[in-house]
């Protein structure tokens, strides 16, 4: 594919120009969509990896798709995406390969990169993890006074943190129960000081995540936690309580840790896609290798699906395509993540990383602004707590807002009807958000005139439902790289950078300078609002 494919003007395509045209005149509500084509659900569901997507509810017709579809091929979409599944240098402004797909690759499966292929070291890694996941698990690993190891710490932020702690609370009825796993991430001291109050040092490990080694939150807590380890058993002791997993093995063997207990992945891991190298070490300890490898299965038969699925039935390809719509040509803002699961409660908030991080980029690859806009904000919670909430708003507010809902139609613990209950409850607001209630339903129920207004629901807000029979580990990958692909699908339309993230960097330096100028307030001054501040904190602390 030629560079100028990548930097053209998405708004320059034919299809761009039609589905802006469609925007402006659609006016066909999801209700009369569904009510008018009898074949909607059927033609709109899809399924692959064991993921089974319901597009019905989304405010998309015939025309649309058809636009959307057209777009993916006048972007080169599937293009682009074999030059990630190949190792071409997409991530341009760091000239690097995006291979996440790499590393859950089957055996007998190379992937070649930059002339070596990388599935040979993600596989002597992948038996590195899994020898000593094994042992902590087993027992046999031992602590510096030959205790049980019985609590694991995992140290890291954002990409080093979000997927091993989600994957923690998704994947809690396959986890070692006898194995206590915490997370800490924020440079608060609270967070690591609660995490390590019912830490015993003897039978504590620590897991110092952090792709760089040099990320100030981890390298911080890095060190209180070595601190805490070594007054109550010494500095011998480091080398059975402390591992890294990190791409800088310099940097991990100056904070002391011994290379041997190094667990490494590489630069074309990008961190927010990375719960599934060794940065998913806890995950594997708590599931063991083979829940692990079950994992890694799930995340590649939907990269197969990706990659192969003709563009109508590709899951992430179309749940990309659609977001564009509702992003782009329907002006929707934000995306609500609802899962109806108590295990995929820290769901919403890995994903606001993926997507966010991803996609939250003003100005395409070849740094000219955009002038459409691109990436939506995600949040969320679970169902049915989010109902008791902020449902309102999704509701009756001023704002459309897109709702992701997520059913998984077998519990892990089954009680009663509690289960069928709580997928009634997914159905019935997919139902209500799309469908909403119109005056004259809600006045045959009875309504006095002046109640009806208030008890309207204008409805035709867009509703995605994605399903899986079980969460386990498998569809814990499969639904994690549905995601991710369509966050890639998302990037190459709107002609963005998907996998740097330089919006981030510019506070982590400003806030060492603010920190010189707390510690010793003759150093340098700011702008008149933060040195405001920065006395107020001086006088308040
Ligand atoms: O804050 C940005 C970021 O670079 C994320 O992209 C990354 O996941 C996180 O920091 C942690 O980085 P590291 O793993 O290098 O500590």
């Amino acid at each position: 594919m030629s560079p100028d494919d990548v930097h053209a003007d998405p708004t320059q395509t034919r299809a761009w120009q039609r589905l802006a045209l469609l925007a402006a005149t659609s006016e066909s509500t999801i209700r009369e969509l569904l009510d008018e084509d009898p074949d909607r659900v059927k033609a709109l569901t899809h399924a692959g990896a064991r993921v089974h997507l319901d597009l019905s509810r989304q405010r998309i017709t015939d025309d649309v798709l058809r636009a959307l579809l057209d777009l993916a091929v006048e972007r080169n979409v599937a293009a682009r995406r074999d030059d990630m599944l190949a190792g071409v240098h997409i991530n341009v402004t760091e000239d690097r390969a995006v291979l996440h797909t790499a590393l859950r690759r089957p055996a007998g499966a190379p992937q070649m990169v930059d002339g070596t292929d990388v599935t040979t070291e993600v596989r002597d890694v992948l038996a590195r993890m899994a020898a000593f996941a094994e042992s902590v698990r087993s027992g046999a690993w031992l602590g510096g006074t030959g205790e049980r190891i019985t609590s694991i710490v995992n140290i890291g932020i954002g990409g080093s943190d979000l997927g091993p702690a989600m994957a923690h609370i998704a994947l809690e009825a396959f986890s070692d129960r006898s194995l206590a796993f915490h997370f800490v991430s924020n440079v608060d001291p609270t967070d690591l000081v609660e995490a390590l109050r019912s830490c015993d040092p003897a039978s504590t490990l620590v897991i110092v995540a952090s792709k760089t080694f040099t990320t100030l939150e981890t390298m911080t807590n890095a060190h209180a936690a070595r601190r805490w380890l070594v007054e109550s058993l010494g500095d011998s002791a480091v080398e059975r309580h402390f591992v890294a997993v990190s791409t800088n093995a310099e940097k991990v063997s100056e904070f002391g840790i011994d290379t041997a207990n190094m667990f490494g992945f590489w630069d074309w891991v990008g961190g927010r896609y990375s719960m599934d190298s060794a940065i998913g070490l806890s995950t594997m300890i708590a599931v063991g290798p083979d829940g692990f490898g079950q994992m890694l299965a799930g995340f590649h038969a939907m990269d197969e699906h990706f990659a192969t699925t003709p563009p109508e039935s590709n899951l992430p390809l179309l749940m990309g395509l659609v977001a564009v719509w509702n992003r782009t040509f329907l002006g929707i803002g934000t995306t609500a993540v609802l899962p109806y699961s108590q295990y995929l409660a820290r769901f919403p908030a890995y994903l606001q990383q993926l997507t966010m991080e991803s996609n939250g980029k003003s100005v395409r690859l070849d740094g000219t602004p955009v002038d459409y806009e691109t990436g939506a904000i995600f949040w969320g919670e679970p169902g049915t707590n989010g109902q008791h909430s902020f449902y309102q708003l999704l509701h009756q507010g001023t704002s459309t807002v897109a709702s992701d809902i997520i059913v998984v139609a077998r519990s892990e613990n089954p009680l009663t009807d509690q289960q069928d209950m709580l997928v009634a409850n997914a159905l019935a607001q997919a139902a209500v958000l799309s469908r909403g209630r119109t005056p004259e339903e809600v006045a045959a129920d009875g309504t006095p005139a002046w109640l009806v207004p208030h008890k309207v629901m204008p409805g035709n807000r867009p509703v995605s439902v994605i399903s899986i029979e079980r969460l386990d580990p498998f569809s814990l990958g499969a639904l994690v790289a549905l995601y991710e692909h369509s966050v890639f699908v998302q990037g190459a339309i709107w002609g963005i950078g998907s996998f740097d993230q330089w919006g981030v960097e510019l506070g982590k330096k400003v806030a060492m300078g603010i920190l010189e100028t707390i510690e010793d307030a003759s150093a340098p001054a700011f702008d008149p609002a933060t040195d405001a501040s920065i006395e107020l904190y001086r006088r308040l602390r």
